[in-house]
């Protein structure tokens, strides 16, 4: 890119978000700057380690330092006159009552509006409710000491971890939400090298687009889920209700796989998000609260599952396959696995998991407790086993020996938490089999 296409961009939040956007900016051709208050991250950025596991985030990540369009700092201060578009990334927690903490948001644009001295752009990437633009420019002219022209954008992410690089290279589209010509101009000349619909809308459009396709994706979780539990009790697979359904072009056949529910950063804290949002505007999104409780629920249905093959669960030996939220990710935000084998601990188990690069983040959840064993193979974990429970569909799980899985557990019983076996094989092998709706 020449410089005359590139632009100045920092990212504040250098998380899973700020840095994917951040190395893929800094990729297209962009002279990225990425910012976080966290010194210990910024220190192993700025030597080249990546601090997530990400798919080809980390040789991205090496390979853009190395061509110079990537550094790192740990000031906002020190970054926004070095910038022409600053990117707020950081996080956005629920609070106990399920509203979206912006505390950093606001912090973050208090500072840039301290140290700004000329135009620039400043935009909303972390998923906020609607309306958080408004707040944001207020907050910016309070503290604009310097009376320097600014513009905010919302541009929301629309990023699956595992699939984080492409997802931001391939977008299905991109959402501006402006207000001036001037802001439009400078996030096309940004977003230029990457192929895709351009929707620009008003900044609330643009931050309900957000909240909208999401809660629309965890309907859709949570409506085959509770399909799949009536699916269930009539005899019926739930797998080729969904093949089914999906094949019929107005529906479509992604995020219809039932199992132990959604986790993750984002579809929980977002759904609960929104019906705070619409609550305080007056409208009961009673929709949502159903699609979260269901979720809750699904959860649940793990430990039941068990009890119905081994009775007792105080004194089994369980096996756990899988701990992140889902597959080629280490995140365990809101990860069901997090609330079943509390559960079967507390009910007196003895757990062994294993999961292919969650499980130092699995630690530092559950340190030093009893009766919870961490394996090195999904093999060592099955080992004099009562059940396997599989809860995320890592591949490595689909070239399991189940010849040898039999051999070496106590009872050989599966519970698929995302029905990625195939039921009849695992039975013809001699396998007691739950998967969940079928
Ligand atoms: C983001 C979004 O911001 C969130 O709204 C969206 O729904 C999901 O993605 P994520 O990137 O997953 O969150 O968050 P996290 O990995 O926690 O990263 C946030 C980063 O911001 C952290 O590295 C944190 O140290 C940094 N941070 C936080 C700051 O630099 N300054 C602050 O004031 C607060
Ligand atoms: C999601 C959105 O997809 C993305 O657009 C947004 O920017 C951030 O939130 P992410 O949380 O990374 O991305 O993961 P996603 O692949 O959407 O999966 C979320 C959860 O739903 C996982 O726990 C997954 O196992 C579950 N899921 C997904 C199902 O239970 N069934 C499905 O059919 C699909």
């Amino acid at each position: 890119m020449s410089k005359k296409d590139s632009v100045r961009i920092s990212i504040v939040g250098s998380g899973y978000v700020g840095l994917v956007s951040g190395v893929c900016f800094a990729e297209i051709g962009h002279r990225v700057i990425c910012v976080d208050n966290n010194r210990e991250k910024i220190k192993k950025l700025k030597k080249g380690i990546c601090p997530i596991y990400e798919p080809d985030l980390d040789r991205l990540l090496k390979k853009n330092i190395k061509e110079k369009r990537l550094s790192f700092s740990g000031s906002v201060r020190d970054v926004v006159e070095k910038s022409d578009a600053i990117f707020i990334a950081v996080n956005t927690p629920p609070r106990a009552d399920g509203s979206c903490d912006l505390q950093y948001v606001e912090a973050v644009a208090r500072e840039i509006a301290l140290s700004m001295r000329s135009y620039k752009v400043i935009v909303e990437k972390s998923t906020v409710p609607a309306e958080t633009g408004k707040k944001i420019k207020q907050t910016m002219k309070l503290y604009n000491k310097n009376n320097a022209p600014f513009d905010v954008v919302s541009n929301p992410e629309f990023l699956r971890e595992g699939h984080a690089i492409g997802d931001f290279m391939k977008p299905d589209r991109i959402v501006f939400g402006v207000e001036s010509e001037k802001a439009e101009k400078i996030m096309r000349k940004i977003y230029k090298p990457i192929k895709a619909p351009v929707i620009v809308t008003n900044i609330e459009t643009s931050e309900l687009i957000k909240h909208a396709s999401n809660s629309f994706l965890a309907t859709k979780i949570s409506f085959i889920n509770a399909v799949s539990n009536v699916a269930e009790r009539v005899g019926a697979d739930i797998k080729d209700i969904s093949k089914a359904m999906g094949l019929d072009k107005r529906i479509g056949s992604h995020f219809l796989d039932a199992g132990v529910g959604f986790g993750g950063s984002c579809f929980p804290k977002d759904v609960l998000a929104f019906i705070h949002m619409a609550q305080n505007l007056g409208y009961d999104m009673n929709i949502l609260k159903e699609v979260y409780r269901i979720n809750r629920e699904q959860r649940k249905i793990v430990v039941e599952k068990l009890k119905e093959i081994i009775w007792n669960i105080e004194g089994k030996k369980i096996a756990v396959w899988g701990l992140a939220f889902k597959p080629d990710t280490d995140d365990l935000r809101n990860a069901p696995s997090i609330d079943i084998i509390r559960e079967l601990l507390d009910s007196k188990a003895s757990v062994c998991v294993y999961d292919p690069v969650a499980m130092d983040n699995f630690r530092k959840i559950f340190p030093n407790r009893k009766n919870l064993k961490f394996a090195r193979s999904p093999y060592d974990a099955a080992k004099g086993a009562d059940a396997a429970v599989l809860l995320t569909e890592w591949s490595e799980f689909g070239r399991i020996d189940f010849k040898k899985v039999k051999k070496i557990m106590n009872v050989a019983a599966i519970i698929d938490g995302r029905n990625f076996y195939d039921k009849n094989k695992l039975i013809k092998a001699g396998f007691i089999y739950r998967g969940i709706g079928r």
